[in-house]
């Protein structure tokens, strides 16, 4: 006959179909040596209550100690007939200590038991994840500096606007990486309260040390309020929301690695390692790793509004319908713990086209604008500015030219403002029209802060350094 944690009041046993709709310890078995050190914590205050005396409390632990490492060790599993984590490692305490292991189920329910366990599974794995994320900051950063001075076509539209540094393009990337790790990290502040003590809901009669419990495990505190304790999955809400904007992220760099990888492109080579092949194709080299950095954010996306669904409208405190929470936390854990790891090897590996970076980033007219500011600088409103720049524009392209190939001659038919003199109205001597038309130029002129110019990239890599430092 399966041990279950209930059944005083029942005749016969449950249907079939009940069974097989309520377990779940095929997926909430990972939580297994959280319960169990949520267990040692509370024998330790049923002691402290006079529940346990110290011969039993020292047979408790030694027969929970044994039951982890036979965990550990895949000599204890799980069965069929086991509903949840918690009614299988009783199995295995009664296994160890027979009457003795009826005792340590005093004054918790697996209410407070499983929210718990989830609390303390996931500031674990935030930590993995914390450290993946800080592995691919570093990657991207590492490029980057190799890169501060590497013009590149800037987009927006998808369309050439102006050149800039291909390592402030990395680094943008690394900046949402770190406000995701310093998320994670300020998320932890309010996942660190312990339920245990709430009991299934409104506390125990017994003496017990619900703060005494919360220090033990590393919580900073225990619940103020033991139907909150019960009924609150913020915090697991709240994470996969953090994960999902990872997700976002990733997906967006795994896109712009695809374009970037393509023969259209050609601004980086993948790494054999990071790349795949084609069945059919022979000559194929496909960004595989990118595209399913872009396509997982769907599913951890599906996992957080999974969660929210679940919750909404939900009566307080603890219903059934809780047991939902744990699959979206646990894909999003694994997804994440996937997917990080490849696309830091693929951004580590990957080798830059510089010299087709730097000859494509002046292409589509990309220094347009600084034409129109140097003419703002000579006096002229930037709206005639913008203006005599278009037709400029308009009549390269008549004439089949760029910019960049203009003489003086050409510049005095377009307008008179590019034939007036070099100064400002101030009389500071300015740069020549073709002078300013040039890519390096271009960088290192926006020098102000947060600007593409070299120096200013290499300045914001050594900020984020510290701050991914401190992650
Ligand atoms: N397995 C349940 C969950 O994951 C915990 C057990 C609580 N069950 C109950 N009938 N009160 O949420």
């Amino acid at each position: 006959k399966p041990m279950r944690l209930w059944g005083g009041r029942f005749e016969g046993g449950p249907a079939d179909a009940l069974t097989r709709l309520s377990v779940s310890v095929q997926f909430d078995w990972r939580l297994a040596p959280y319960d169990l050190l949520a267990s040692r914590a509370h024998a330790r205050v049923l002691h402290q209550a006079g529940l346990l005396t110290a011969e039993e409390l020292d047979r408790m632990i030694g027969a929970l100690d044994d039951l982890d490492r036979a965990c550990a060790a895949g000599e204890f599993r799980p069965t069929v007939a086991d509903e949840d984590v918690h009614t299988a490692l009783e199995r295995g305490l009664l296994e160890r200590l027979g009457a003795l292991g009826g005792k340590l189920r005093a004054g918790r329910s697996r209410n407070d038991q499983i929210a718990t366990d989830l609390r303390l599974y996931l500031r674990d794995h935030v930590r993995l994840i914390v450290s993946r994320l800080v592995e691919l900051e570093t990657a991207l950063m590492t490029q980057a500096e190799g890169h501060a001075a590497t013009a590149a076509p800037g987009m927006t539209h998808l369309q050439h606007a102006q050149p800039v540094s291909f390592g402030h393009q990395l680094l943008a990337h690394v900046h949402a990486l770190a406000r995701d790790a310093d998320r994670l990290r300020d998320w932890d502040k309010r996942a660190a309260v312990s339920p245990l003590g709430a009991g299934a809901l409104a506390g125990s009669s017994l003496p017990l040390d619900p703060q005494a419990v919360a220090e033990e495990l590393g919580f900073a505190s225990a619940a103020p309020n033991s139907m909150d304790a019960v009924a609150d999955r913020d915090f697991a809400a709240e994470f996969l929301f953090c994960a999902a904007l990872i997700g976002v992220h990733l997906s967006r760099l795994g896109e712009e690695v695809v374009l970037w990888a393509s023969q259209e492109f050609r601004w980086i080579e993948m790494d054999d390692a990071y790349s795949t092949g084609s069945s059919i194709m022979p000559q194929k080299k496909n960004p595989d790793v990118a595209e399913l950095a872009r396509g997982k954010a769907g599913r951890i996306i599906g996992d957080l509004v999974a969660l929210l669904t679940t919750l909404k409208g939900l009566p307080l405190t603890y219903n059934r319908d809780l047991q939902e929470d744990k699959e979206p936390v646990f894909d999003a854990v694994d997804t994440l713990l996937l997917v990080l790891p490849a696309v830091s090897g693929l951004i580590a590996t990957m080798r830059v086209n510089t010299a087709r970076l730097e000859a494509s980033a002046p292409d589509g007219f990309a220094l347009a604008t600084d034409l129109a500011e140097l003419l703002v600088r000579k006096g002229v409103p930037f709206r005639d500015a913008h203006e005599a720049v278009g037709h400029l524009v308009v009549w390269c392209q008549v004439n089949d030219t760029t910019l960049e190939r203009l003489t003086e001659e050409d510049l005095a038919k377009i307008s008179p403002h590019f034939a007036a003199a070099d100064v400002t109205p101030g009389g500071e001597t300015l740069p020549t029209a073709l002078e300013v038309l040039n890519v390096q130029g271009a960088l290192a002129a926006r020098s102000r802060h947060g600007g593409t110019a070299p120096d200013r990239v290499r300045d914001q890599l050594a900020d984020l350094r510290e701050i991914v430092d401190g992650q």
